[in-house]
């Protein structure tokens, strides 16, 4: 493509995002709408009304691994062939926040594994293949810095928040996933990456958001928006050169 200016155009591309009405999902689906992209949000369910009309819904239930390819295909069908995927959906048990180290519930851990581990990565399998039959397409899944280095427990401490153990499993898992992914992928045109955001500011206690910001390079949580933009940018052309990588969003979080 010789004209740089249209490198992040994704102009009548079909973009899928999972967790499309959540935090992240959501600023996804603005990011790539701005790009011009036929933006096609999936959650398990919809409200009644949805306010959005730049944007298409469907009701897609990630943790449903019955028929993927299946269903794939009656899904674009109806919007379009996938040119990128954005995995955001984020299914967890009830007791999730409770998790504990030195008190790991065996139920519980192996449910979030399969939903929020195993449910994307066999999804995102089946995207791909699908992708690489028309031999060209960007996926792009959700980390975390936790997926990269351990947690600071400090900026934990007296705020009543925790990441779970499992969370970490997860994450590295979904990192070497992505990195499986590409390389197989990559000879027939699929890009597979993934982002690894810090954390995104929505309301935590204040002694939280402030040992975070004295923890982090630009001194304050990630906006919504902030996370939306990079992942875009990786489903669009201007990354055609990128796969398998793990782009930090994190203020600098894991560069000290
Ligand atoms: N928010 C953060 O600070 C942060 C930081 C780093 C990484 N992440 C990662 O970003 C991703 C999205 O997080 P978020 O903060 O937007 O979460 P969120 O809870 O705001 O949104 C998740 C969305 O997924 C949907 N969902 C849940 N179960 C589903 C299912 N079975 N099928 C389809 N959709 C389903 C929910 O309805 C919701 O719309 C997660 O992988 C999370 O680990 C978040």
């Amino acid at each position: 493509m010789k004209n740089n200016k249209h490198l992040f155009q994704l102009k009548d591309r079909v973009v899928y995002v999972t967790g499309g009405l959540g935090r992240i999902g959501k600023a996804v689906c603005d990011e790539l709408s701005k790009l011009g992209a036929v933006v096609v949000g999936l959650d398990r369910s919809l409200p009644e009304t949805v306010v959005r009309t730049d944007i298409h819904y469907s009701v897609f239930d990630i943790t449903n691994t019955e028929n993927l390819e299946e269903r794939l295909l009656v899904l674009q069908k109806k919007f379009g062939p996938a040119y990128g995927w954005a995995n955001c959906a984020y299914p967890r048990t009830e007791d999730w926040a409770q998790s504990n180290i030195e008190n790991i519930e065996p139920q519980s851990w192996a449910a979030n594994i399969q939903l929020q581990m195993n449910c994307n990565c066999l999804l995102s399998a089946a995207v791909a293949k699908i992708m690489a039959t028309r031999n060209e397409g960007s996926l792009v899944n959700i980390a975390s810095i936790y997926g990269l280095v351990g947690p600071d427990f400090q900026i934990y401490e007296d705020n009543g928040l925790m990441t779970p153990p499992a969370y970490a499993a997860i994450k590295g898992g979904i990192i070497g996933f992505t990195r499986y992914m590409a390389s197989h992928y990559g000879p027939r045109n699929v890009r597979i990456n993934a982002v690894a955001p810090g954390g995104v500011a929505a309301d935590q206690p204040a002694g939280f958001v402030e040992k975070y910001a004295e923890r982090t390079p630009l001194r304050r949580m990630a906006e919504a928006h902030e996370v939306g933009a990079p992942i875009a940018f990786l489903v669009s052309h201007a990354a055609a050169y990128i796969t398998g990588t793990v782009l930090p969003i994190d203020g600098g979080w894991t560069a000290i």
